[in-house]
């Protein structure tokens, strides 16, 4: 792992700054949603975030072969927000004392990490592209569209299970 002290002070400096990083982020999501299943209660989210489990396992496969292009290693750079956001995650489900509003939390920290993905790829996407590498942009544009699916999906379940957690303390009376 390396620290944020490399001297950048080129776009492709940065470019592969951010791709060791956002590296680091997808390790991190491997990590987290196996206990995320565990957490779920309803059916089509656990099932919802197997199948993200498998896509994030590709999305780490494609930035190795991206960095391996670029650097010949695959070094991360520790990406600290998802740290955050992981812990943050955890904090709210930790204190649901509902199925329901369990499982809406988890989406709702899970949606985080998706729009941070989003964000940070949009990003990637368009140095790739400015740095005339447009085979990596074209890998990094399948990875956004499967986080764009599963930031998605995540909203009409969570539509669904919205009207259960709002009854939560009602159904427990
Ligand atoms: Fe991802
Ligand atoms: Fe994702």
């Amino acid at each position: 792992m390396k620290f944020f002290s490399a001297n950048i002070d080129s776009l492709r400096k940065l470019y592969i700054n951010q791709l060791q990083m956002m590296l680091s982020a997808e390790q991190q999501i491997t990590d987290a949603l196996p206990k995320m299943i565990d957490k779920a209660t309803d059916t089509q989210l656990k099932q919802a975030f197997h199948s993200h489990l498998q896509e994030t396992e590709q999305h780490v496969t494609r930035l190795e072969q991206i960095l391996r292009q670029t650097t010949g290693d695959t070094d991360t750079v520790r990406c600290k927000v998802l740290s955050a956001l992981v812990t943050e995650a955890e904090d709210m489900i930790k204190d649901a004392k509902d199925d329901s509003v369990r499982d809406v939390a988890l989406i709702a920290g899970a949606q985080r990490v998706e729009h941070y993905e989003i964000a940070s790829y949009g990003a990637l996407r368009q140095f790739a592209r400015i740095l005339g590498e447009t085979a990596q942009a074209q890998t990094l544009d399948q990875t956004i569209k499967e986080e764009g699916h599963a930031d998605h999906l995540l909203t009409e379940i969570s539509d669904r299970i919205n009207p259960y957690a709002e009854k939560g303390a009602e159904r427990a009376a």
